[in-house]
């Protein structure tokens, strides 16, 4: 059969730039034009500088692209599947970065509905019921950012060849091997970097190679992952080309394609990254978490410390001294905060008088609303002080109209305070 190269070049808009080129045998979109030889549904939508956005962000949500056409992959019906190639360039944006729920494929198949498919880690194009069903008729590429035990995972960060099903044949983690060096280097699929995949059918050898780079990187020669595999067997007659991706169930996360080409028996051309849309900046959104635990923190900081000075404060307010010999005038002792308290904090409001020996002041004690007079002595030595409170104390057993009652003590650092009745 004879090829045309028919080339439809579509330049829209006024600042929009991007092209969308087809013919019969081969595409290339450089940037996205809404409703412009692409099928998109569920999530997926064309932003309005070009970008193809899979996914939208919200949670457990599912898009996909399709080039509305089916394409024959043999030359005629009896035929083996012929070479074909394909070359993409995607990005995932997550709210954290280098973590996303869920990545994106890269899928032949022979229908573009997939309402049946479920979100998550079916990845939009399967579900638990179909996966790995040899009637599917499904080839995809997976770009994987969740190990699925399931599935029989690698890593949470993954390129696979996918036959009818999520359970690769052969996958490898992301990244690419240098020409120059042959030494392998990591690549983070959620990065949020733009990135570049290859996606190469051999039909003679019956080889799939796929191979990955940062965009600004030509082809790497040796391919991230290959394998032998007869697409012969697995290819309905016509089938459609596009991409699935999901978002997750807790890490909210944009999937997006920038460019995409595609040749049937020939190369995908080459896609021109300087032609490409510019991804939105990857604005750091806060998980709610973020903003309340480093309040609800200090909050919790600042509480418990005002605690701890209150409590040091109030110990430090009513502090006492006793010891061992005050045992017995245990009864004539009276705490320093009632004291406290019945003078309204020793307020000059209550001041009877002052003179050499101290201050005496008007109390009513709390408990028993017992008017009291409290006499502050000031006292800097222990000398003596032991047989001073026992004579207080003998004086006050005594009880005489003459004698006013004295009901007793107090004692703090470098103070006594003697307790009387008030007349
Ligand atoms: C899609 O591409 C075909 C060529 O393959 C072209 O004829 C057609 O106009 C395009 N459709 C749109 C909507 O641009
Ligand atoms: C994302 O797409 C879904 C459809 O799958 C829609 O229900 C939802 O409102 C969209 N969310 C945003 C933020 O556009
Ligand atoms: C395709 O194969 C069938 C038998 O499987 C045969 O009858 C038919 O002639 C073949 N067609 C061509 C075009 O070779
Ligand atoms: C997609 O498939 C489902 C069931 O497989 C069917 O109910 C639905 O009508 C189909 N949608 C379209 C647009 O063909
Ligand atoms: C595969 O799918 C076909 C058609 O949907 C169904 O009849 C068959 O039972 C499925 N096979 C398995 C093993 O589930
Ligand atoms: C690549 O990442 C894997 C884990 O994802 C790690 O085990 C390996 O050492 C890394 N290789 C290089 C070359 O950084």
């Amino acid at each position: 059969m004879k090829f045309f190269f028919l080339c439809f070049l579509l330049c829209f808009g006024l600042d929009l730039a991007f092209s969308t080129t087809t013919s019969d045998d081969q595409l290339l979109y450089l940037g996205f034009i809404a409703g412009n030889n692409l099928t998109v549904d569920d999530a997926a939508t064309v932003t309005s500088n070009g970008l193809l956005e899979l996914t939208n962000g919200s949670l457990g949500c599912e898009g996909h692209a399709f080039y509305p056409i089916p394409l024959h992959f043999r030359k005629s019906h009896n035929d083996s599947v012929q070479y074909f190639s394909a070359a993409f360039v995607f990005a995932i944006l997550s709210s954290y970065p280098t973590m996303s729920l869920h990545g994106l494929a890269f899928i032949v198949s022979p229908s573009m509905n997939f309402s049946n498919a479920l979100a998550n880690q079916y990845l939009g194009f399967m579900n638990s019921q179909n996966n790995g069903n040899l009637s599917n008729h499904i080839f995809a590429i997976e770009l994987d950012t969740v190990l699925n035990i399931e599935f029989q995972d690698i890593n949470a960060n993954h390129v696979g060849i996918d036959i009818n099903g999520l359970h690769s044949i052969n996958s490898y983690p992301a990244g690419y091997y240098d020409d120059r060096t042959g030494s392998f280097h990591n690549m983070s699929l959620a990065s949020g970097d733009a990135m570049q995949v290859w996606v190469d059918y051999n039909g003679e050898a019956k080889k799939i190679s796929v191979t990955m780079a940062p965009l600004q990187m030509a082809k790497p020669t040796r391919p991230l992952v290959s394998t032998y595999y007869d697409l012969s067997i697995v290819l309905q007659e016509p089938s459609y080309i596009g991409f699935s991706s999901s978002g997750g169930s807790e890490v909210s996360s944009r999937h997006y394609v920038l460019g995409w080409s595609f040749g049937m028996n020939k190369p995908a051309p080459v896609i021109n990254i300087a032609k490409l849309p510019k991804l939105p900046r990857p604005k750091h959104q806060p998980k709610l978490l973020e903003i309340i635990l480093p309040i609800a923190s200090a909050t919790f900081i600042i509480f418990i410390g005002s605690m701890v000075i209150l409590l040091v404060r109030r110990r430090l307010r009513y502090t006492e001294l006793k010891e061992d010999w005050e045992i017995e005038f245990g009864p004539h002792r009276f705490s320093y905060k009632d004291l406290f308290h019945a003078t309204e904090g020793f307020k000059n409001k209550h001041l009877l008088g002052a003179g050499g020996f101290g201050k005496v002041y008007k109390g009513t004690l709390p408990s028993t609303k017992l008017e009291v007079a409290v006499k502050r002595v000031s006292h800097e030595s222990r000398q003596g002080l032991k047989e001073f409170v026992a004579e207080v104390v003998s004086i006050g057993r005594i009880r005489h109209r003459n004698l006013v009652q004295l009901l007793g003590y107090c004692r703090r650092k470098g103070e006594l305070l003697l307790v009387y009745d008030y007349m």
